[in-house]
């Protein structure tokens, strides 16, 4: 893997930068393409800090067809590819789910055009576990049924995908792992890269952070009437961290030709599932912070429960995750802070 050259696209966002991070530690060469479009050339010297190095970067928006050819002209080297970049804001995606489509669908594929043009090349696709809705078994394992999506964003997953598996199907010469995230938290320990959401968060832990700050008033708790043990509803916390080094396991697993088949799935989560009312005491208990919360009705089209089998991940990848609840929250908590501190800097 070292020396090797790798696109990661959306490389300046949360999941992103983590995972270049990653890759830059192993001595992989990362060359990053981003349209900014929810992430801020700010980051790049985030990731400098912390590796030492500055990837190469390409503002480029996917959704340019000859732009995206011109990559790989410019790069005939290249041909592993980490796909991050992707609209995924659940609610904005009801609203305009054209754009959604049009980004989350058109990008990949016209990245897969070029790939398949190659002799041989690497494919790892961000997935979400919301691909499996309510589950009817929990833990959710890898071979649960995909069911239908309850919003656009949640349908440009499976339907990227499908699309990949079908390329797949017809290109031995590539190989491709589709990566499906339960719910990604916390940000670096150096605090110098973390999630930036833009607006107000969709997401429970940077709405506990701002809250917690004083940006937001109290949080509120969709739902505390749910079949669960506090009545709130469970979700499978998975550090940054923990899924960015999931991406380099996965990469060098294709790289070194170690595939069962030339399309691959895995689960990435803990495997242990946290309610909301159990999120907040991990929060206040490692950050001795105390969060001003209300409980609220529930919101439409949550589900109630959702934690992964992890032992494909475990066994197959060789991939576990290993940071904690208390870990992930603290850390998100740091990152808060630093850019509270930014953002009155520049006031
Ligand atoms: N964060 C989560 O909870 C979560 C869960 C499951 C899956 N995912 C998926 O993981 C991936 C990364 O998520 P994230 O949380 O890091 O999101 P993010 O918004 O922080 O990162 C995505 C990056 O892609 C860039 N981008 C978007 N459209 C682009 C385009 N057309 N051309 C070039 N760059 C473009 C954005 O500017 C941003 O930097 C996404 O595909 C997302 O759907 C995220």
């Amino acid at each position: 893997m070292k020396n090797k050259k790798v696109l990661v696209t959306g490389g300046l966002g949360f999941i992103g930068s983590h995972t270049v991070v990653a890759l830059q530690q192993q001595g992989v060469e990362v060359v990053i393409i981003d349209n900014l479009s929810n992430s801020s050339i700010d980051v790049l010297g985030g990731i400098t800090e912390i590796t030492g190095k500055t990837p190469e970067f390409e503002n480029i928006d996917l959704r340019d067809k000859s732009a995206v050819k011109d990559f790989f002209e410019k790069y005939p080297e290249i041909d592993s590819v980490i796909h991050f970049a992707a609209s995924k804001a659940v609610g904005e995606s009801v609203e305009k789910p054209l754009l959604y489509y049009e980004n989350n669908i058109s990008s990949l594929i016209y990245l897969l055009q070029e790939l398949q043009k190659k002799e041989h090349s690497n494919f790892i696709f961000s997935s979400s576990c919301t691909v499996y809705g309510q589950a009817d078994e929990l833990p959710i394992t890898e071979n649960a049924p995909v069911k239908k999506a309850e919003s656009p964003y949640g349908n440009t997953k499976q339907i990227g995908e499908e699309i990949i598996q079908d390329t797949c199907k017809v290109n031995s010469n590539m190989k491709a792992i589709s990566l499906r995230y339960f719910n990604p938290i916390g940000a670096h320990a150096s605090a110098e890269i973390g999630e930036l959401p833009l607006g107000t968060p969709q997401n429970l832990v940077p709405f506990i952070t701002q809250t917690a700050i004083g940006k937001r008033e109290k949080l509120s708790v969709f739902g505390n009437d749910y079949p669960t043990e506090d009545g709130t509803a469970i979700r499978d916390y998975i550090h940054v961290v923990d899924l960015a080094e999931a991406h380099v396991t996965a990469l060098q697993r294709l790289m070194n030709g170690k595939e069962k088949s030339n399309y691959e799935v895995f689960n990435l989560g803990t495997g242990k599932g946290n309610s909301v009312l159990e999120v907040i005491q991990s929060f206040e208990k490692s950050t001795g912070e105390k969060l001003p919360y209300e409980i609220a009705p529930r919101r439409e089209g949550d589900i109630i429960s959702a934690y992964a089998d992890t032992e494909k991940a475990n066994k197959e990848l060789g991939w576990k995750a290993s940071r904690s609840l208390d870990e992930a929250l603290k850390s998100a908590w740091v990152w808060q802070k630093v850019v509270q501190k930014k953002e009155e800097e520049e006031q």
